[in-house]
């Protein structure tokens, strides 16, 4: 497909699936894109009940697409106009609940986007990373303030700062998924578990997420992290970071 998401509507649950296999399921812009125009369309789609988002191949997100970072660099108007943060926005304002299916590696906005979801269930492979300092970046998508609010600051901080991989037990320990399932189940059980908030009424289950969750704060945070994050892009930590990965052999 070449937004790469494959959309799939059916008894009430819309299913996102990143669908970009050979890159890892990078987000570039298209996929931003689409993932926000369907967020937005399900919003106020009645008949959309609760949102799955999952991945197609091993992997579940490489997080941004590295080849797209220069253009974000170089990009000067307002951040809503930016692809990357018209998919945060609807994310964070997205009142229907959201759930997750993440196997194999998820990285940088992989992970954090898994904070704005409701359910989240991991294959027993999943690896979950946040390598922004590592890039000469810092955490987006309102995670410097959501991952301390769910793991506590000496965690949070340890975790954004090491860059270090953690499995799917310990982000279970962590209290950052509702369970690991083996990996022939994994979609099976995502469904389900989508399936079931669908048999609930809807407005309540509306206004529990509401009362559970502040995005207001949360947007205007993201907004503080994308403006610094915007100026990192340029520095050279990051500049030499983006240069060794395009000239992988
Ligand atoms: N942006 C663009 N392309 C990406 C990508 C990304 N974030 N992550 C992976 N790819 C591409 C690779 O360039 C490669 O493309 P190619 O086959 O045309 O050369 C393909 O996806 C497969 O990736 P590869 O690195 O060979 O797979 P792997 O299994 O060895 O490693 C990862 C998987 C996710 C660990 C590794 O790809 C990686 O570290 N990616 C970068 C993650 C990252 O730093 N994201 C930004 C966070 S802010």
């Amino acid at each position: 497909m070449s937004d790469n998401i494959a959309v799939n509507l059916q008894n009430g649950v819309l299913s996102l699936r990143l669908d970009r296999p050979a890159k890892k399921n990078a987000l570039n812009g298209a996929a931003y894109g689409a993932l926000s125009d369907q967020l937005l369309r399900a919003g106020e789609d009645r008949e959309v009940r609760a949102v799955l988002i999952s991945a197609e191949g091993p992997d579940f997100c490489a997080g941004n697409d590295i080849m797209e970072f220069p253009a974000m660099a170089a990009h000067k108007g307002a951040p809503e106009d930016m692809p990357v943060f018209r998919f945060l926005k609807a994310l964070t304002f997205f009142a229907k609940p959201l759930v997750a299916a993440v196997q194999g590696q998820a990285v940088g906005i992989g992970t954090t986007m898994l904070l704005h979801c409701d359910q989240v269930w991991l294959g027993p492979d999943a690896r979950l990373s946040l390598p922004f300092v590592r890039l000469g970046l810092v955490p987006e998508a309102g995670s410097s303030l959501l991952l301390r609010q769910r793991i506590g600051h000496v965690r949070a901080f340890d975790w954004l700062t090491s860059g270090r991989v953690i499995d799917a037990e310990t982000a279970l320990g962590w209290g950052l998924a509702n369970g690991i399932c083996d990996g022939e189940t994994l979609g099976d059980k995502a469904q389900a578990a989508a399936d079931r908030l669908t048999q609930l009424s809807p407005q309540a289950v509306v206004h529990t997420k509401a009362l559970m969750r502040n995005p207001d704060q949360v947007w205007q945070h993201i907004l503080r992290e994308g403006a610094i994050f915007r100026q990192q892009l340029a520095s050279p930590e990051a500049q030499a970071a983006f240069a060794a990965f395009a000239s992988r052999g």
